[in-house]
């Protein structure tokens, strides 16, 4: 089957963003025509969203005004423009003035631990900006809506894997509750006013570009630098750490409707490795291909986290033929040289 588009038109939200930045790359591989927005907030170091829209052609200095539209210099199918999704006023002109088919909301206030002590920036980005997403969506009647889910919804969920099928009415963060709440959002709108919608629930990416605020980033970072790591709940954690460009493959499956075989208007699918790791082991693995020994500093257990995700991913093999298949070690060997190289 051609992964190739007849230039249809997508908006990438969070596209300076880590999972976005990749999202946006392989699309103008695919030739696809993308405007990306971001507010390039500073919920961890701006310069590393000026540099992922560097390699895609952005100028800094442009994009660093709200609302001046930058073309790329090196791409001619890509256009950002720094927005905030709560903006009303300025999101339903962007919409006008651009023929949509397909919008990807990949931002977000992302981050359990911070929503503990910053509540209001995720209600203001996840709830109150994915309601004027939605009210675009509707009125500009897009193709699909595809939007970023988590696996904190599943909180601490005992059964694994995490299915889709699973009770998710007990978060344990306020940011999986704004993601949540993004799922029943969704799921009015598509019943409402028949607008398609895709809620994808990410398990723990990582991968190079990754975010500084993610354990990957931070580990290496203090072993890089001969300092001590933090490990939560005595390191007995398990993630399903999953590589970006799995991720990017999938998301990549999903807009592309030829893939699809499911007709559903709402959809909510997991999209993770389903092959958890546990902490220790991925320590473990970032001390090996590094070659520093970690020294950690133990501490309990932090308010809003969860003892192990796991995802079940089924469904989403069976709709769209999804299929993870990279193996921690190489993920982990593709972030330390990106990492390498980025920071000398
Ligand atoms: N990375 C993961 O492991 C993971 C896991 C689960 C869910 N997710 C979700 O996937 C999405 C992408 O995550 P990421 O890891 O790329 O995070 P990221 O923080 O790197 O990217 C999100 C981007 O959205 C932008 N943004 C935030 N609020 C905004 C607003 N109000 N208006 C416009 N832009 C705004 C930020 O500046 C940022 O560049 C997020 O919705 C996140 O919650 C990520």
């Amino acid at each position: 089957m051609s992964e190739k588009s007849d230039q249809t038109k997508i908006l990438v939200t969070g596209a300076a963003g880590f999972i976005g930045f990749h999202l946006v790359k392989k699309l103008l591989n695919l030739d696809y025509e993308v405007v990306g927005i971001d507010n390039i907030n500073d919920y961890y170091d701006i310069d590393l969203k000026y540099d992922r829209l560097k390699e895609l052609g952005i100028d800094r200095k442009a994009a660093e005004n709200f609302h001046e539209k930058v073309q790329s210099k090196h791409q001619l199918g890509f256009t950002f423009i720094r927005v905030n999704l709560e903006d009303r006023g300025y999101l339903p002109k962007l919409f006008a003035e651009n023929n949509f088919e397909q919008v990807c909301n990949l931002a977000a206030q992302a981050g359990v631990r911070y929503s503990i002590k910053n509540p209001e920036a995720y209600v203001d980005s996840n709830v109150v900006g994915f309601l004027n997403l939605l009210e675009c969506c509707r009125n500009h009647k897009i193709k699909h809506l595809i939007y970023a889910s988590s696996s904190s919804v599943y909180g601490q969920n005992e059964k694994v894997p995490f299915s889709v099928e699973d009770n998710v009415d007990h978060p344990v963060s306020l940011y999986a509750a704004t993601k949540k709440s993004n799922e029943l959002m969704a799921h009015t709108y598509s019943h409402l006013y028949d607008i398609k919608t895709t809620g994808l629930r990410f398990f723990t990416v990582y991968g190079p570009w990754g975010r500084p605020d993610m354990a990957m980033f931070l580990f290496t970072d203090a072993m890089v630098k001969k300092k001590p790591i933090k490990v939560f709940n005595n390191g007995d954690l398990e993630r399903d750490f999953t590589y970006i460009d799995d991720i990017v493959e999938g998301i990549i499956k999903i807009i592309q409707p030829e893939n699809e075989n499911s007709k559903a208007r709402y959809s909510l699918y997991n999209i993770g490795n389903s092959k958890p790791v546990k902490l220790m082991d991925f320590i473990r693995e970032i001390e090996r291909q590094l070659g520093v020994e970690a020294q950690m500093d133990m501490y309990p257990m932090q308010p809003g986290d969860v003892n192990r995700t796991w995802a079940d991913v089924e469904s989403l093999k069976e709709d769209f033929g999804y299929n993870p298949n990279t193996p921690v070690s190489t993920g982990v060997k593709n972030f330390i040289e990106w990492f390498r190289k980025y920071y000398t």
